[in-house]
């Protein structure tokens, strides 16, 4: 079999010509389209944080917002149970009109926020950075505490940075605190620091290895790494451009911590109080009231935290608190492991039994393993004889259509047609969620159109099926696939390696 190389020493010196000036063509094109397509979405951000910042000065004019400032709400608020008329919309444009709800959303923040930082020495620490600082409320409330701390904020939005200075200069913390402009994924940040904060930003950032490089270099051996971030739960991103939204799924999220040398020590889940926060059945009234029909991105931008909650609410996504170590000594394989293995057992936010008096320590305490249940469906229906397999999964899938519309499974038989159900309830997100729930119970992952394509249950358990049967000779075909991209170098060093003896445990 001839490999490559000898292949290419075929061609004529026109045709190897020909091939370069191809692959280069081919690598700037695909290059401009990525840098065209960074830049729309980095405008798209900085005008919503623009419209968003316009209200603010306004606020800050306000006297008795002033007392408060510190406290800029622009992250969401973790609420234990869903409360009635509360419109975190409102929150954010009519602080004034609506001072108890404002006051809600402000207790809530600040819990959670003695949640994020818990356990961290912050009388040990010397240099903290924020790389989205927000309003810089963070630092803010550190600086207050522990004037000890530089303070440094990042952050893409000029009028946000501009805000965050206004603060620094007004705090008197003088040149221990400033607010950079900058982006996060691109541009070095200054100097090297103790402990990064980045809350509810890096979802807004495609090229998320990257920044997670940059917080990894600037961040001292040992330091800490405060992330808070939504994360899919499926085994793909979810992504909504049109709100710069690209949640990335926890697999992915535990290689690239692992990548940048970062080890999750413990984490937290607030998807259900998130999802509670941004419960509101009247959102597209106050959005009509609030920011005018021609505003297209503003209204995107706000109806993508209104989408979350329903996610978050299903479980498609989580709200991860996580603590975060630079650990240059452990192996790469390791830290991905251990980040797998923490994101897969996130303490619900509402078990964090908050204890004033200890302050809570770092590693909170012994908590219950949460054992993953691992469904035996997919076994049992491929141990079936294949005319017993359609019957299986489509009992299965009639429990499913009712667990996720919340009706009586005697309501589907396999002649239920998929689009009767839109008046029960089935739309988009409900097609990701019985998608989810196949996934995890069936080891199949069908793109969620196909959810709307089938014209029945009966011919969407079909296609489940015949995924099933085909399972193990579409791995092979992608192996194989793998194996003709491969250099001999790659395939050399791959055996070396699997010669290896196993590691000691
Ligand atoms: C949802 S706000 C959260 C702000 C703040 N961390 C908080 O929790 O209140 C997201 C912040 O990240 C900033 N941001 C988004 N993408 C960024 C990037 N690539 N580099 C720096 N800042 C970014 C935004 O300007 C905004 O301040």
């Amino acid at each position: 079999m001839k490999i490559i190389a000898d292949e290419l020493k075929d061609l004529t010196p026109a045709q190897m010509e020909r091939l370069r000036d191809m692959i280069r063509s081919e690598q700037e094109t695909s290059g401009e389209v990525i840098a065209a397509d960074e830049k729309r979405a980095r405008e798209m951000l900085t005008d919503y944080y623009r419209s968003l910042s316009e209200g603010s000065s306004q606020k800050s004019n306000d006297t008795q917002h002033r007392e408060h400032w510190d406290e800029d709400l622009i992250r969401f608020s973790p609420f234990l149970r869903r409360k009635e008329g509360f419109s975190w919309i409102s929150v954010y444009f009519e602080p004034e009109r609506y001072p108890e709800a404002v006051e809600m959303a402000r207790q809530a923040q600040s819990e959670m926020r003695k949640m994020i930082f818990r356990g961290i020495d912050f009388g040990k620490v010397e240099a903290v950075l924020d790389i989205g600082a927000g309003y810089a409320s963070d630092l803010l409330y550190l600086g207050h505490l522990y004037p000890h701390l530089q303070l440094t904020g990042y952050n893409i939005s000029p009028e946000q940075v501009r805000i965050g200075n206004d603060k620094a200069r007004n705090s008197g913390m003088g040149e221990r605190f400033m607010v950079v402009l900058g982006d996060s994924a691109k541009d070095e940040f200054p100097g090297q620091f103790d402990v990064i904060l980045s809350f509810q930003v890096i979802h807004h950032i495609q090229d998320k290895q990257r920044a997670l490089l940059n917080v990894s270099t600037h961040l001292k051996g040992g330091g800490y790494f405060l992330l808070v971030e939504i994360m899919s739960t499926l085994t793909h991103p979810i992504e909504a451009p049109e709100s710069s939204a690209y949640f990335a799924p926890r697999e992915t999220w535990a290689n690239m911590l692992a990548a940048a040398r970062l080890r999750i020590v413990e984490g937290v889940d607030a998807a259900a109080e998130i999802s509670n926060f941004l419960y509101d059945p009247r959102f597209e009234e106050y959005l009509g009231g609030l920011v005018p029909a021609e505003d297209l991105n503003t209204r995107a931008h706000l109806r993508g935290p209104h989408q979350l909650g329903d996610l978050l609410g299903k479980g498609l996504a989580t709200y991860a608190v996580l603590t975060i170590q630079k650990d240059p000594y452990l192996e790469e394989a390791d830290l991905r492991r251990i980040n797998r293995r923490e994101l897969h057992r996130l303490i619900p936010y509402a078990d964090v039994a908050w204890d004033e008096a200890r302050s809570c320590p770092l590693l909170l305490d012994a908590w219950p393993e949460r054992l993953a249940t691992i469904s035996c469906l997919r076994q049992e229906v491929l141990e079936a004889p294949a005319e017993q397999r359609h019957a299986l999964v489509s009992e299965r899938l009639c429990n499913l259509f009712a667990e996720v519309l919340g009706t009586e499974k005697s309501s589907f038989d396999t002649e239920t047609e998929l689009v009767s159900l839109v008046s029960l309830g089935f739309d988009s997100l409900s097609a990701l969620d019985l998608g989810r729930r196949v996934e995890s119970e069936l080891g199949v992952h069908l793109s969620a159109s196909l959810y709307y394509m089938a014209r029945n249950i009966g011919e969407l358990a079909s296609l489940i099926v015949a995924s099933l049967a085909v399972g193990e000779e579409a791995i092979d075909e992608q192996l194989l696939r793998a194996i003709e991209g491969m250099s001999e170098e790659e395939a050399e060093a791959l055996l070396v390696e699997g010669a290896k003896p196993e590691k000691p445990a």
